[in-house]
């Protein structure tokens, strides 16, 4: 594992829990045999006990562990040099040049390791290199808790609706940017009441650029455009708009129509990508309130498909990757079998 953050913790938490539950109903018995943070790392090849990993979490830097640290050891040499079958990533998102995730990545695939990130960055300015890059080192690449964070929006699209063909995907993929909208409108606050509320209650960064102008449902449209509908784009090809100028008249007047305002990411057959605040009916059952995330799927047979759920937060991201990591075990298993 990279990165012992909210994620990386919550991972530990929920593995050394799960290794007998899982390890009975799947034949799943994963071993986190290295951590690497930006300090340096803990390596222990036999697998790290449910007793060290819980220490760990109170270690700072985990490295300084007398039993099992290696001070100052970059991530990128312990994916090389430490035996694993899987690198879980799960370092902070960068989008300016996907740093560090994306040299973590791409050192996975070249040494052989499957990857498993949550890690926006590499997917946003990348993806369409990177899963080239997976095939061709013939390992497997997934990223569930990117988008939705637990909630299996890319699954859901991917595996439930294989028989059917997505015609549109619309979605509000943003738990802050919602929250805020939610405020503004509800409780008649101004954007900036509404993003300092936010900010007080955790919901968003002091920095608050990556969620309000929109770039975070941007990178999500873009891991839903590659994965879901085939299209080989990046960050630079979907059109973006934030929230910055939403007011509360423009709120006023879409809610005399029965409407509301949503920060919507939306991707169509023919059309540019887009992500933009848009009027939507209250009654559409894409309209969430608060910090929830939902996302429609438009499909040729089954017609409008909704999924609600809750789109971050460190255990709900971390069952994702315990779903990733438990696909991949079975594509082994079923390549096994054959
Ligand atoms: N939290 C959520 O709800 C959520 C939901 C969906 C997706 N995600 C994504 O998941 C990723 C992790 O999120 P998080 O909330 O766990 O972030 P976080 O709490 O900031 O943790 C990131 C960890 O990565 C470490 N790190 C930084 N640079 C590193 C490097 N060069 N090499 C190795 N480790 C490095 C950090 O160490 P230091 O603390 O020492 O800097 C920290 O331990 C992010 O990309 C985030 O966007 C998060």
């Amino acid at each position: 594992m990279v990165g012992y953050g909210v994620v990386g913790k919550s991972v530990t938490t929920i593995l050394a829990g799960r290794y007998a539950e899982k390890g009975r109903e799947y034949g799943f018995n994963p071993k986190i045999v290295a951590i690497a943070d930006i300090d340096g790392a803990v390596i222990n090849p036999r697998g790290l006990s449910p007793e060290k990993l819980e220490a760990l979490k109170q270690t700072r830097p985990i490295s300084s562990d007398s039993e099992f640290g290696h001070p100052e050891m970059a991530a990128q040499e312990v994916i090389e040099s430490v035996e694993a079958e899987v690198v879980v990533e799960v370092t902070p998102v960068n989008i300016k040049n996907g740093e560090p995730a994306l040299s973590h990545i791409t050192k996975a695939f070249k040494t052989g390791k499957h990857v498993v990130t949550t890690n926006k960055g590499p997917l946003a300015l990348a993806m369409p290199a990177l899963t080239e890059l997976a095939e061709y080192n013939n390992v497997h690449f997934r990223f569930s808790g990117t988008v939705g964070g637990g909630t299996p929006m890319l699954e859901f699209a991917k595996r439930c609706l294989a028989g059917d063909r997505i015609l549109a995907i619309r979605g509000i993929l943003n738990g802050t940017t919602n929250y805020i909208l939610t405020e503004m409108s509800q409780n008649r606050v101004t954007f900036q009441q509404a993003l300092t509320n936010a900010q007080k209650l955790g919901y968003a960064e002091a920095e608050p650029s990556m969620d309000v102008d929109g770039f975070d449902t941007a990178c999500k449209v873009v891991i839903l455009a590659n994965w879901i509908m085939n299209k080989k784009i990046t960050l630079k090809d979907v059109d973006r708009t934030g929230i910055r100028e939403v007011s509360l008249h423009a709120l006023d007047e879409a809610s005399k129509r029965g409407n509301t305002i949503k920060l919507i990411g939306s991707i169509d057959g023919g059309g540019k990508p887009a992500v933009k605040p848009m009027e939507i009916a209250k009654s559409n059952p894409l309209c969430v309130s608060g910090v929830l995330n939902a996302i429609t799927f438009s499909t040729e047979f089954a017609g409008e498909q909704t999924l609600v759920g809750r789109g971050a937060g460190g255990p709900e991201t971390a069952g994702a990757v315990l779903r990733d990591l438990l696909a991949i075990r079975h594509i082994l298993a079923d390549r096994m079998l054959r």
